[in-house]
């Protein structure tokens, strides 16, 4: 009886690690994910950046909130295999356009609009490279 019950507890102890390990790696979304939420027309992070700091006066507050998410879940793709090509080319540019986008945080975080404008218009010549070798 008391074996059964041992076996009882390890099978739901097993049970509770497997769905946090499962949870833990669902934290990273997938890549058509990430470039959805950060790239969409007009509703993607870098549109809603834009509009804003063409604005007379943009709201900083939202704009932090929205650049810090933007870096942290482009950041997020590397951990992704690629959906198409190398690994080693994928991961390279990963990295690269975690700092460009890194560099429009920055902006954002001295309040200099002029700057945001020039590091979102920079990332507009990394998407090419990327999805010719890695965009199914
Ligand atoms: C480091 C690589 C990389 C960079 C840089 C990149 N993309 Fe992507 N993007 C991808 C990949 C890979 C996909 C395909 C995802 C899939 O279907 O699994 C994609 C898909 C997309 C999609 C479709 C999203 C969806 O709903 O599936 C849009 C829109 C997009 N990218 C816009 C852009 C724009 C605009 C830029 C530049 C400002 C850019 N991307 C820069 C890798 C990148």
């Amino acid at each position: 009886m008391q074996r059964t019950v041992h076996w009882l507890v390890l099978g739901m102890l097993l049970m509770v690690f497997g769905s946090v390990a499962l949870a833990l790696r669902q934290d990273i979304p997938g890549v058509d994910e990430i470039m959805d939420i950060t790239h969409r027309v007009k509703k993607g992070l870098k549109d809603q950046l834009e509009v804003e700091a063409k604005k007379p006066k943009p709201d900083w507050a939202k704009m932090q909130k929205d650049a810090k998410e933007f870096t942290r879940l482009i950041s997020l793709m590397e951990k992704n295999d690629p959906p198409k090509g190398a690994k080693a080319s994928w991961v390279k540019l990963c990295r690269e356009y975690t700092e460009d986008v890194a560099k429009v945080e920055e902006a954002v975080n001295k309040k200099d609009a002029k700057a945001v404008l020039a590091a979102i218009k920079a990332l507009d010549k990394k998407c090419d490279e990327c999805h010719d070798k890695h965009r199914p």
